[in-house]
């Protein structure tokens, strides 16, 4: 039988692995140099990952600066509408050529000898060529092109891995879920990014955003007793709750009533009438009419949430559609882009509100954004005791697993893919999280494996 290689990662994942199929997480994870460059590796330069909307680059030249891992690319659209994600190292000497976060280019000039790229990322220039590059093919020194760039309704993304699969396989049967929002009308981000660097290991933060609803009545407590947030004033037992894992190896948290309505995660009215259902299924209209809120994860470094909540004493309820971009800039280290998604057919004034409501909720202004952020901080810093580490303290990733059934079961009628379950008492979307993290850090990631 073929003898498998494996490294000391693939051992000690394998073990995390062991350990995660008894309910358990070493907490010695996180933080952890070793295990933090590995990441860079073997999950952010093979996954898909998420690096912006195109509404930020609309015409050709647009560009912005985007970052996997420490690494600066270029996110661009040419001049054939084209969008290229550019590893932004000069080719001659590896000067980094952009000098500001965004703006319009046709052409790239590095700063040192003056070699120009078109914004496709060909070599057009060259000083004093004839005097000493008179045989250089520009052809063969282009700036480095991540492997693969591809949008899904917006949302673009791309891979450093030539031969990862196509994105639309990548997100599987989460489109289901994405159709049903991203469908309803155009969107665009609003304003630009609000960016935030936190002593936190991106790992925390996005098993939080994959659907962690066991903390919100702790953590949001005080957001929840003001009445700021959607459910403070509707009754649990109008809603049926959808925590859903294996989506893919994505996860998601998702609320709908359980009779008809049109409720669209509480948006205005007006912007409400900018929805239309031509382009997904009659049941995911439905859904959509029907959806609370939501909050979804997608492996590794984009989380989508949209509620509805309150940005002001003299404001109605309005709803959010917040996304947040995570860069592991090191142990411990991360960087968070966060834009808001507005309809782009509603009115500048509908925009506004909009705008506020999810600053008022998230980013570091916000009530909950900044609940979230005092407590991954701590948990990333506990992370580096070393009586933990010592004696390899586990956590519990054991609530709603087989043992545990605890008081909730499959969602009954639950219109959507995936295996949903109808309560906040269950880990299965932390599971999800984790077990999409074991898949990819292994040298050589198995296919897609279901999980309980
Ligand atoms: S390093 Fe860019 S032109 Fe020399
Ligand atoms: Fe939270």
């Amino acid at each position: 039988m073929l003898q498998v290689e494996r490294d000391a990662m693939d051992e000690r994942v394998l073990s995390i692995r062991q350990d995660l199929e008894n309910g358990l997480l070493p907490l010695g994870l996180y933080n952890d140099p070793d295990i933090a460059e590995s990441e860079i590796d073997r999950i952010f330069m093979r996954c898909w990952v998420f690096v912006g909307h195109e509404s930020e680059i609309p015409g050709p030249g647009d560009y912005c600066i985007r970052y996997i891992g420490d690494d600066p690319f270029i996110l661009v659209r040419d001049e054939r509408g084209g969008i290229q994600l550019l590893l932004d190292l000069c080719r001659h000497r590896g000067t980094q050529i952009c000098r500001a976060e965004k703006g319009n280019a046709s052409h790239f000039r590095c700063p040192y000898h003056g070699w120009t790229y078109k914004n496709s990322g060909e070599l057009v220039g060259i000083p004093f060529r004839e005097n000493g590059f008179a045989d250089l093919d520009t052809n063969e020194w282009g700036l480095i092109k991540a492997a693969k760039v591809q949008s899904y309704e917006g949302l673009v993304f791309a891979t450093l891995d030539d031969n990862a699969q196509d994105l639309e396989e990548y997100l599987g049967d989460l489109r289901w879920y994405l159709d049903s929002i991203l469908k309803l009308t155009e969107w665009e981000v609003v304003g630009e990014p609000q960016r935030t660097v936190m002593d936190v290991d991106w790992k925390v933060m996005s098993e939080n955003s994959a659907g962690d609803g066991y903390h919100v009545m702790t953590t949001h407590k005080s957001a929840i007793d003001l009445n700021l947030e959607a459910r403070s004033d509707i009754p649990h037992n109008s809603l049926k709750m959808g925590h859903i894992g294996q989506v893919s190896g994505h996860a998601l948290h998702w609320e709908i009533f359980n009779s008809d309505t049109d409720y669209f995660c509480g948006y205005q009215s007006d912007v409400k009438a900018l929805f239309k259902g031509d382009r997904i299924s009659k049941t995911q209209f439905d859904f959509a009419k029907r959806t609370l809120g939501f909050n979804a994860y997608i492996f590794p470094n984009l989380s989508l949430i949209s509620y509805a909540g309150i940005s002001g004493i003299d404001r109605p309820k309005n709803s959010y559609f917040i996304l947040r971009l995570r860069t592991p800039r090191g142990p411990g280290k991360l960087e968070e882009m966060l834009w808001q998604l507005v309809p782009k057919g509603a009115s500048p004034t509908a925009k506004d509100l909009l705008q506020k409501n999810g600053i008022t909720h998230f980013t570091p202004a916000g009530n909950l954004e900044e609940d979230d952020i005092s407590i991954v901080t701590g948990i990333t810093r506990g992370a580096l005791s070393k009586y933990a580490r010592k004696i390899n303290m586990k956590l519990s990733y054991q609530m709603g697993d087989r043992k545990n059934s605890g008081t909730g079961g499959l969602t009954k009628g639950w219109p959507g893919p995936g295996v949903s379950y109808d309560n906040s008492f269950t880990d299965v979307c932390q599971r999800t999280f984790w077990s999409q993290w074991c898949r990819w850090m292994m040298s050589r990631p198995k296919p897609l494996e279901p999980h309980s």
